[in-house]
């Protein structure tokens, strides 16, 4: 699937630095947020990127998801720009990558999208020392009812198509990723996961149809992490059940009803230090509040988000107004113009009622000058 990319991704500014080091500056984002779902063991969507001879692999050069020197025609800038909660953004899963990060993918493609030779050993030797990796969790002992429960409760979750596995090669932490199967996760299947709560350090309940009622199911999950009940319909109420939580660390609440109290009872949970919080209704006074008390979490508003998307409406209408033409009777023939026929003269966008009209004006504009609205007093030419 091809998507439109948006025209003011060529218009970010780039500050006019040295050129993109494909080793020091892309590479790096490609392993740590791409090469997972695009590399060596999955390669989603047909799509490798921890080669060069993979990523420009397709005959057809229209088919690669980078176009050297083209952001705006590349699918991998669209595919990054996108709104957060597009579901065909990439990552696909866990934060967007920042303003800056997808600056420096556009620049890098602008620029030719020179990757070379060492930077496939780069990249190679970076997955080899993260074969397994060293992630230890200190969790309770499990008993042996305790474990056969915990399978039990993994081959019923696995039955309903709910992603569980082991976290890291030397631990039996378990992650769970409930959001794929959207708003067949009730309250219900929430409820299965209590087994594993001696071992379940990640949770992924983003998007199912988990109410305040569910909530308490998760508020048992103690050895929790990291949870994202994103676009969920929590609100303050399922969020209070999340007090037993005292590992936590990390709480995506994104597009839900947690409101200032709600905050309160979140930032007191004692582990926690990052909550992404964009379009809830939190309040900047009230993480001022919270930051005034717990100074250890980092509320994330998401305020960039809105400004973002504000600049790119701008650049959007600005556009607009420039491409309109300044005439609406064709000079040639005072016939009435068709927008798609048409010139930029002297900075300003002349339009006809024909292509034969236009190619008699880029012929001779001086003849036609005099049908032409006036210039602006102080409009500069080119
Ligand atoms: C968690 C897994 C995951 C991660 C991480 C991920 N992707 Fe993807 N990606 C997918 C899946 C699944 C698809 C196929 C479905 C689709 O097209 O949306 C895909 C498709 C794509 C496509 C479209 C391929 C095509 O030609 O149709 C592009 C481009 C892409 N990803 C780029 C990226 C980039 C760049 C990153 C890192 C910044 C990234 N992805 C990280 C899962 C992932």
């Amino acid at each position: 699937m091809r998507i439109v990319v948006p025209l003011f991704l060529s218009l970010v500014p780039l500050a006019a630095q040295a050129k993109i080091d494909f080793q020091k500056q892309i590479a790096p984002l490609l392993v740590a947020r791409c090469i997972e779902c695009h590399g060596p063991e999955e390669q989603e969507g047909d799509l490798r990127l921890d080669a060069r001879a993979f990523a420009f692999l397709e005959e057809d050069r229209d088919l690669w998801t980078v176009i050297p020197g083209k952001p705006d025609e590349s699918e991998l800038i669209a595919r990054i720009a996108l709104p957060a909660d597009d579901e065909d953004i990439m990552p696909a899963k866990g934060e967007p990558l920042t303003k800056d990060q997808q600056a420096l993918f556009t620049k890098w493609i602008a620029e030719g999208a020179d990757w070379p030779q060492a930077g496939d050993k780069w990249i190679a030797d970076e997955l080899a020392a993260q074969v397994l990796p060293k992630i230890t969790f200190d969790l309770p002992d499990v008993s042996g009812d305790q474990q056969k429960a915990i399978a039990a409760a993994i081959a019923a979750l696995r039955e309903k198509g709910i992603v569980v596995q082991q976290v890291a090669a030397d631990t039996n932490a378990v992650e769970v990723n409930m959001s794929l199967l959207r708003d067949k996760v009730t309250d219900n299947e929430i409820a299965m996961l209590r087994p594993l709560a001696p071992v379940l350090v990640w949770l992924n309940a983003s998007r199912t149809a988990m109410t305040d009622a569910g909530a308490k199911h998760v508020g048992a999950l103690t050895q929790l992490r990291r949870l994202n009940v994103a676009n969920t319909k929590l609100g303050d109420k399922g969020y209070s059940a999340f007090v037993p939580l005292k590992q936590l660390e990390y709480l995506n609440a994104y597009g839900t009803g947690l409101s200032d109290d709600g905050l309160a009872i979140v930032a007191s949970l004692p582990k926690l230090h990052k909550l992404y919080a964009w379009q809830t209704k939190i309040s900047k006074a009230g993480v001022k509040a919270i930051r005034a008390h717990f100074e250890r979490v980092e509320v994330d508003l998401g305020d960039y988000v809105e400004e973002r998307l504000a600049a790119a409406k701008k650049e959007i209408a600005e556009r607009a107004v420039r491409d309109k033409p300044v005439n609406d009777k064709c000079p040639v023939t005072d016939e009435a113009v068709d927008a798609a026929q048409f010139v930029d003269h002297e900075g300003r966008r002349v339009a006809f009622c024909c292509a034969k009209c236009k190619a008699k004006f880029q012929k001779d504009p001086a003849k036609f000058a005099a049908k032409l609205p006036a210039q602006k007093k102080g409009a500069k030419k080119k």
